[in-house]
């Protein structure tokens, strides 16, 4: 799909997002009334049901990299520690952080706060159900389409940047602590992403903060998917999270502590990412893909759920001012290598995952400039 071409969907997707193609089940409902068998709408072709490949001999994991001492006042100065990123960012796209600043603890709370939440009643989560024009609240389908397949997953997202987008009005008011944890743990992951994208910038060869300025400087978006996998009766038929990449600029995210799910795809196969304790897992999003004239690769990633555990996880996402153009910067590009995407603001570029929900990399891959 060309640009034109998003354009036109845009127009004639805007009568619709007011409200969802259809009555909204949430999963956790599905879950908790004992089915014997996996309503249709949830089971997926076969080609895209999970392979066990977690039972591989030796199977890979993403690259674990210690941040100690990376941050010192003298600024960024550990080369293996920088060059060990440089590759994760152009080969895998994903890798997991530790001693990356942010207090376990605060970790922890944050995490178990949101599971008490989502353990409420369905219908005592009801007041914050979200709509299609926003996302903002509970919400239990990604994309408008009638219809179309549905992920066994809840979720609840919500903005923390920019300052006027951050309402806590919109933030769940149960268990009594969630919204000051959920306040210091985004402040914590602001301060995080922007370490990161210092380092990403300068492994291009770029200012430190050129990567950050592109992004609309202090005017960033950031905002949060605390994702809800509830036990699944047929697992091997359903995926907790379809394959995408994440539209925005890069992703954090606090897996459970206890339980995987999470996929990583590498060449042809699914990766199942073993979490390290208290570790972050980072990943390139689409945006960061173009500003790096595709160097830095955003990769598809989905998410397997399981029959006698339930999974909570906490995806921040951290994004360019959703209004200026992202394109590739200037510095990258020449006439040997011209850029590959033509300006799109992030406004315009996630209507497309709002209203197809995910679908692969189909979105950044269809985005590539025709010449
Ligand atoms: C996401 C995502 C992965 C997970 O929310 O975009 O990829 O493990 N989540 O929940
Ligand atoms: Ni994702």
């Amino acid at each position: 799909m060309n640009k034109n071409k998003i354009d036109v969907k845009i127009e004639t997707k805007k009568g619709s997002m007011d409200e969802w193609p259809e009555p909204i089940v949430r999963v956790q409902s599905l879950a908790e009334s004992n089915l014997s068998s996996l309503p249709d709408r949830y089971i997926k072709p076969a080609s895209l049901r999970p392979t066990t490949t977690e039972d591989a001999p030796a199977a890979a994991n993403i690259p674990i990299i210690d941040l100690e001492g990376l941050f010192s006042e003298e600024g960024l100065s550990d080369d293996v520690i920088m060059a060990r990123i440089s590759e994760a960012c152009r080969g895998w796209g994903f890798f997991q952080v530790v001693n990356h600043g942010v207090k376990p603890e605060l970790m922890d709370a944050a995490r178990e706060n949101w599971r008490e939440f989502f353990h409420l009643p369905v219908n005592a989560k009801e007041t914050y159900s979200n709509s299609p024009r926003t996302y903002e609240g509970y919400g239990s389908r990604l994309g408008v389409e009638k219809g179309a397949s549905l992920d066994w997953s809840d979720y609840y997202f919500l903005h923390l940047l920019p300052h006027h987008l951050k309402d806590f009005n919109k933030w769940p008011s149960f268990p009594p602590t969630i919204r000051e944890v959920i306040d210091e743990y985004g402040e914590e992951l602001v301060k995080l992403s922007g370490r990161i994208m210092r380092v990403l910038s300068t492994n291009l060869g770029l200012k430190e903060d050129q990567f950050q300025e592109a992004f609309g400087g202090e005017n960033i978006g950031a905002c949060l998917r605390v994702n809800y996998y509830p036990k699944c009766p047929r697992p091997e038929l359903a995926l907790g999270l379809s394959p995408h990449s994440d539209p925005g600029g890069m992703t954090i995210l606090l897996p459970d502590d206890q339980v995987f799910g999470l996929q990583v795809r590498k060449d042809d196969t699914w990766i199942t990412v073993k979490p390290h304790p208290h570790a972050f897992i980072v990943n390139i999003g689409d945006q960061i893909q173009i500003l790096s004239n595709s160097t830095y690769k955003s990769v598809e990633h989905r998410v397997i759920v399981n029959s006698d555990k339930e999974r909570v996880s906490l995806a921040f996402f951290y994004n360019p001012k959703s209004d200026i153009p992202i394109q590739p910067l200037q510095e990258l590009v020449s006439t040997h290598n011209p850029p590959l995407y033509p300006p799109m603001t992030f406004d315009q570029y996630r209507l497309f995952i709002r209203t197809q929900g995910p679908q692969g990399k189909s979105h950044v891959e269809s985005h590539i400039s025709p010449r």
